[in-house]
């Protein structure tokens, strides 16, 4: 039973999880698994407290210089530069109870035109029945279209792109055995019972996770047809993060949110676009990526599972990063930037990299090299970081300001990272 909601969730969710990991080579490209081969990783690695001009960053003050410094690093070189103009914001809000009562269910619908039918995105907020004020959330960047995320009867369709037609349509839920959907009511009752918000949304409800999606969803607003794409140009994550920010706006005038104690999660892709939202939108208080690797909390300068050269290759996610990203493939030494700077980025906000101890392809080390290089800049801001060098064992959480915590297994949310949010949330929000 179990392997048949992995593979419906793998086939539904176009979620390459496992796809890659195992095998020797990936799009053409050799991929290594051997820690003997991996390269010194330090060779040519910027120091976060260094600016680019040389000199070294001494205290708070000049740490927020150097942060703008690394924030455009990342934009030219890897995710690409927000628009100058955030889209228009309409929104409506259908509020009822769910879970049979149980809980208040809003269902928010953000509009990024005038348009009821141009880019729009649900949003699928639970809240405690009983809370006495604003509550704090945790936000839940999905694969899974809101109505097949929770078996919760009244949740609206989400909508599903078709990358041949390049249109989206609704999705009703489907007939899994024995109504089975994907499973979140359990763990959205958990939070509620702890007095945490519980919102989730689809990713593609933004701008679609397919190439040559330029004139398409959000990232369609801003596109001028046949202009080809600077090489600072945003990448899909980019404009996720974009729409996360937009939620954020939202939450800020929703009384029933606290909206000063958000935290963000998703997984893989998702991962990666939730470290970069927390880099450029200060307002997420609690950062929380899963199993984001290459092109995400991994140090790209280690040659272990997935490289900048994999993710960039024309037949894979090019289209998720700013085009100059590909041209780091070859010459990853070179790189102005590495994921050690954007954990830096988080500081001194609450950061949780979220691993998994056979999720190989994304280089749990990686992610773990990451913390101990990036952890002086929250130690200058006075944090607590891990002081150990030795990556921990499986499902040996540190709780830290910038925490770590890597599960037994693969690759994905296993159930017991919801528990450890939630003790991180519980600690930091
Ligand atoms: C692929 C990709 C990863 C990514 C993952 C996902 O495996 O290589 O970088 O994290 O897809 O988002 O599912």
């Amino acid at each position: 039973m179990r392997k048949i909601v992995v593979l419906l969730c793998c086939a539904l969710l176009g979620v390459a999880a496992a796809s890659a990991q195992d095998r020797d080579v990936v799009a053409g490209i050799p991929v290594n698994y051997d820690e003997t081969k991996v390269g010194d990783y330090k060779l040519g690695l910027p120091d976060p407290l260094t600016f680019n001009n040389g000199k070294p960053v001494k205290n708070a003050r000049q740490w927020k210089k150097r942060r703008a410094e690394i924030v455009k690093l990342f934009e030219e070189n890897q995710y690409g530069k927000w628009p100058a103009k955030k889209p228009a914001l309409r929104y409506d809000v259908q509020q009822d109870l769910g879970f049979d009562g149980t809980a208040v269910r809003k269902q928010i619908t953000l509009y990024f035109t005038e348009f009821n039918d141009g880019p729009r995105v649900d949003v699928l907020l639970y809240l405690p029945k009983d809370a006495a004020g604003p509550t704090p959330i945790l936000l839940n960047l999905n694969f899974s279209q809101n109505n097949l995320a929770v078996s919760d009867p009244g949740v609206k369709p989400g909508r599903r792109w078709d990358p041949k037609t390049r249109t989206m349509s609704e999705m009703p839920a489907m007939q899994m055995p024995g109504g089975m959907r994907f499973g979140m009511d359990a763990t959205i009752k958990t939070y509620l019972k702890e007095g945490f918000g519980f919102a989730t949304l689809c990713y593609t409800d933004i701008t679609p996770d397919f190439e040559d999606n330029d004139e398409l969803g959000l990232r369609g607003l801003y596109h001028t047809p046949g202009a080809p794409r600077a090489d600072n140009d945003w990448g899909s994550i980019s404009a996720w993060a974009m729409g996360v920010s937009r939620l954020m706006d939202y939450f800020e005038k929703d009384p029933d949110v606290d909206a000063t104690r958000v935290a963000l999660t998703g997984c893989s892709r998702l991962g990666k676009t939730t470290i970069w939202t927390g880099a450029i939108e200060p307002r997420i208080k609690v950062v929380m990526p899963s199993c984001s690797g290459e092109g995400g909390a991994a140090i790209s300068r280690r040659n272990y599972g997935e490289t900048v050269a994999h993710l960039a290759e024309k037949t894979r996610f090019p289209y998720q990063f700013c085009p100059k990203y590909g041209y780091w493939g070859d010459k990853v030494h070179e790189m102005p930037v590495d994921a050690h700077m954007l954990v830096a980025l988080i500081a001194p906000r609450p950061l949780l990299l979220q691993t998994g101890s056979t999720d190989i392809w994304s280089d749990p080390k990686g992610e773990w090299l990451a913390l101990v290089e990036g952890r002086k800049v929250y130690q200058l801001l006075g944090q607590d970081v891990p002081t150990a060098d030795e990556m921990p064992a499986p499902d040996q959480p540190y709780y830290t300001t910038l925490g770590y915590v890597m599960h037994e297994g693969g690759h994905g949310i296993m159930p017991q990272d919801w528990t450890y949010y939630l003790e991180f949330m519980k600690r930091h929000l």
